[in-house]
């Protein structure tokens, strides 16, 4: 954890400017896609929430009142409290450096927030990730979700996202010792794991994908 830890701190001054290089931009449109259909939420967890654009859009749509913004990277929280530090909101934001051990056993959240995060882990860490999720999230909970996703087919435009995946891969494991090392169907494990869609979206010929989740009961 600790070597993930300095590979995220190295990228959180440049991380933001990593997102302009084509196609970049999908990053930031996927994980903002379904913030209008959320409804209002009490609280909520943000998991690996990094620079905190999406933190910010959320804060703007007013729709959680208390927020636990959790990541190892103390750069990247940094980064993501500047962002905000000049916001009009009403929203109560504390952000926790760490992992899920800095979620208490009785906390529970009403929304809690992945965006290119699950996809840093290998199949195993991702199975507790996704185990954890279901556990703190309250029983109306929402669980936000986006990443990229394996496009399947022989075209030319599925051989580029591939392609791109395998790059970003090969970036991450470089710079920040990821666990992951190809990208996992990160939907079917979710819903494998007791979920249901309530909307999803793919963005960019389906290389992102959005979905809000919810417990199935
Ligand atoms: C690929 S970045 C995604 C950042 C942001 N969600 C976005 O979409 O731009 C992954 C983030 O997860 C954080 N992270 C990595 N491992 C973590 C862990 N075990 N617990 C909490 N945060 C973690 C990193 O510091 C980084 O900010």
């Amino acid at each position: 954890m600790e070597r993930q830890r300095k590979g995220f701190n190295r990228l959180a001054a440049i991380y933001d400017y990593l997102l302009l290089i084509p196609p970049g931009k999908g990053f930031i449109k996927s994980q903002e896609g379904l913030i209008p259909l959320l409804p209002v939420k009490k609280s909520c967890l943000i998991i690996g929430g990094g620079t905190g654009t999406f933190l910010k859009s959320l804060l703007l749509a007013g729709k959680v009142k208390r927020i636990v913004y959790l990541d190892i990277s103390e750069h990247m929280l940094d980064q993501a409290s500047a962002k905000i530090k000049d916001l009009n909101h009403e929203c109560l934001v504390e952000f926790r450096r760490g992992s899920f051990d800095k979620i208490t056993e009785d906390e529970k959240f009403d929304l809690i927030v992945t965006n290119f995060f699950l996809d840093l882990f290998s199949l195993t860490e991702l199975k507790i990730w996704i185990r954890f999720i279901g556990d703190k999230l309250s029983d109306e909970g929402l669980f936000y979700f986006t990443d990229l996703q394996i496009v399947r087919g022989k075209t030319f435009r599925t051989f580029m996202n591939n392609m791109y995946i395998k790059v970003l891969y090969f970036f991450f494991r470089n710079t920040t010792a990821i666990s992951g090392k190809t990208l996992i169907d990160l939907r079917t494990e979710i819903l494998q794991s007791g979920f249901t869609v309530v909307h999803e979206k793919g963005y960019m010929k389906e290389l992102f994908y959005s979905a809000i989740f919810k417990k199935r009961s």
